[in-house]
């Protein structure tokens, strides 16, 4: 069973539990070739920290005497191994070596016998040069193979591997097929070529359209992925576990990797690793070693190297800032930052798992920053639910130096433009930015440099008209209304900014509903910002510091449910759960019913019983389909349970 404990995006850190023990993902399964151990399984475990690895069962049953061992004693012994251990099932070396001799179902069942935990199907390679009619036809084979392993799995779990080429609909369907499997971990299989042709602008796009087939309640395995250097990205496409054979075989011919590429041990001119293994090591003693010592020192440098990035990978995700670690390690290769850049293509999806705020903030790395689904989730609510409260407006410009929030920077132009009748708008990198919304993430928790690059210059062009106002004003120099007296109008513009705060986050009809009828504003005396919103007397809403949106109070949940129709922010659980949530239980997924298509990581929402009665308030970690597909973990974080009436 897997459960997601903290997230960023489609990234994950999880626990995905088996019978051997808990694995934290993301994690690297170390390849152990029973034949050739460069490093013991032992020191894996034990020096290293890795909890699993992976062997492949076709050698071992390919090898008389490994395999008695295997049969009569266990893999866990045979390796001397205590976590966990998944095999391989000779499909990679189909993929090497041609044919095969051996069934799916007797290799199924070999992996059985010795005692793996994790046992692969016999899938067919689809290779990257393979027509579409190929490619299809293998998958059908592989899809029956599939099932057929499932159905006799008993207590080992099983590894359905996705195949599909480059074909990305054939990717979804194969993933899509294997949903309604009995199948445990989902390996993304055939990439190995992309991998070592450094094709990793397609690589992206299999990963994706896998992950858009697979049940999100199964962790996701990238087969044959274990450099370091495409770490960071494969997780931030939502995959969760690797293997790694190359920092054996890489040793074996002197390579070492490191976070930025690999390098031949004869080409290198210094040594600056401080690893364990490295030690005290100069370049000369390095390469004075007798020939086994040097492997072994290398191979355990190129673990360290791995375990080095996944650790900071998991720091990364828990700080929100994975994409910015991603943008960093994708400049280490042209490859590599072309496939940073293929984002730009899959920003419908990647948005649907996009949070709505993160706690720090948004760091501008260059143009491809721009592929990042908080762009475009901007541009669709401004267009889609921000209503002008003037006919004309008037555009001010950030070109990425600016002060924030906006109204700090152009205080007295801002009043000036009001004044006027006009509609102060930032033309920013992230869109345009009416004055109301200047202190909501990410527009005021972002930094980029002072000098704006070519595409940036693009995007905040002053004489756009974006958002159906009728008239454009452009100024505005700062400064330029250096005398104007600045009047007070406080009160109406911060009525404005709570109702388009409450637009921008709620949808328009939500916003409405909660700010309807005489508006008072509870406002922070230090600060001068919103604290609550009191609409008819109700305290409905109370906006946050750090992120500018808001949480929604009991009262404001009430209203949205008497007038906005379901299933708008709903999370609807079993009535049995409604007890526990009513009492300010999280809620969580095995209790989840039903889900708003629309909601959003870390977005407030109403938790309702089948009958649209609500029993709290809280706001969701997980999207409708995660909800919906895991039996484990937290769904919904409540804050207000709302009891029984
Ligand atoms: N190892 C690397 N790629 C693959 C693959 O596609 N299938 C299996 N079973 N193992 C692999
Ligand atoms: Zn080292």
């Amino acid at each position: 069973m897997f459960e997601i404990i903290r997230r960023d995006g489609l990234a994950r850190i999880g626990k995905f539990a088996t019978r051997a023990g808990v694995l934290e993902t993301p994690a690297l399964l170390p390849v152990v070739n029973p034949k050739i151990l460069t490093v013991t399984p032992r020191e894996l475990y034990e020096e290293f920290g890795f909890r699993a690895l992976i062997t492949n069962s076709y050698i071992i049953r390919s090898n008389d005497d490994i395999k008695q061992r295997a049969e009569n004693e266990g893999l866990h012994s045979l390796l001397d191994f205590p976590g966990i251990i998944m095999t391989d099932s000779g499909t990679f070396q189909s993929h090497m070596y041609g044919e095969v001799e051996v069934s799916n179902q007797d290799i199924v069942n070999f992996q059985k016998r010795i005692g793996s935990d994790i046992g692969t199907v016999l899938d067919i390679f689809t290779e990257p040069f393979w027509t579409e009619e190929e490619t299809a036809a293998s998958i059908s084979v592989t899809l029956e193979r599939t099932k057929e392993a499932a159905s006799m799995k008993d207590d080992m779990m099983i590894a359905g591997v996705v195949q599909g080429s480059v074909y990305p609909h054939l990717r979804e369907m194969c993933a899509h097929r294997m949903r309604d499997m009995d199948v445990n971990v989902h390996p993304i299989g055939g990439v190995v070529p992309l991998m070592e042709q450094y094709r990793y602008e397609e690589l992206v796009d299999v990963i994706i359209a896998s992950k858009k087939g697979l049940s999100p309640d199964r962790p996701v395995h990238l087969f044959g992925a274990g450099h370091p250097m495409v770490l960071s990205l494969a997780v931030l496409l939502g995959c969760d576990m690797f293997d790694s054979a190359s920092y054996a075989k890489f040793a074996r011919d002197d390579r070492m990797m490191f976070i930025d590429g690999t390098y031949r041990l004869e080409d290198m001119l210094s040594l600056d690793c401080k690893c364990p293994a490295c030690g005290s090591h100069t370049l000369e003693t390095l390469r004075k070693l007798p020939d086994k010592e040097r492997t072994r020192t290398i191979a355990r440098h190129n673990l360290y190297e791995i375990t080095k990035e996944l650790s900071i990978i998991k720091r990364y995700i828990l700080e929100g800032r994975l994409w910015e670690l991603v943008e960093q390690r994708c400049r280490a290769h042209p490859a590599l930052l072309g496939a940073l850049r293929k984002l730009s293509e899959h920003g419908e999806f990647l948005e649907r798992y996009e949070p709505l705020s993160r706690d720090g903030a948004m760091f501008y790395t260059g143009p491809e920053t721009y592929s990042r689904p908080v762009f475009r989730r901007y541009l669709e609510r401004v267009s889609e639910r921000y209503v002008p409260r003037t006919k004309s407006m008037e555009s001010f410009t950030d070109n990425g130096g600016c002060g924030k929030p906006y109204l700090r920077e152009y205080h007295k132009e801002f009043v000036w433009a009001r004044r006027e009748g006009r509609t102060p708008v930032v033309m920013s990198p992230f869109g345009p930015v009416p004055e109301e919304l200047d202190e909501i993430y990410p527009i005021a928790q972002s930094l980029f440099p002072q000098i704006a690059d070519m595409e940036t210059e693009k995007r905040i062009d002053p004489s756009d008209n974006p958002l159906n106002f009728e008239t454009v004003t452009v100024t505005a120099i700062r400064g330029s209304h250096e005398d104007a007296e600045p009047i007070d109008t406080t009160e109406g513009a911060l009525v404005d900014k709570a109702k388009a705060v409450a637009r921008y986050q709620f949808g328009i009809a939500a916003a409405n509903t909660l700010m309807s009828g005489k508006i008072e504003l509870v406002v922070s005396r230090n600060t001068g910002k919103i604290r609550n919103v009191i609409s008819d007397g109700e305290h409905v809403l109370s906006m946050r510091a750090g992120d500018g949106f808001y949480t929604l109070r009991p009262e404001g949940a009430a209203r949205i449910i008497k007038n906005v129709p379901a299933p708008h922010m709903r999370v609807t659980v079993s009535d049995d759960a409604v007890p526990f949530v009513s009492e300010g239980k999280n809620v969580f997924c095995a209790f989840v019913t039903g889900c708003d298509d629309n909601i959003r990581p870390m977005e407030e929402v109403l938790v309702v019983d089948g009958n649209d009665r609500l029993a709290a308030v809280g706001r969701a970690v997980m999207v409708r389909d995660e909800m919906l597909s895991f039996r484990k973990g937290v769904a919904v974080k409540v804050r207000d349970g709302v009891g029984k009436s």
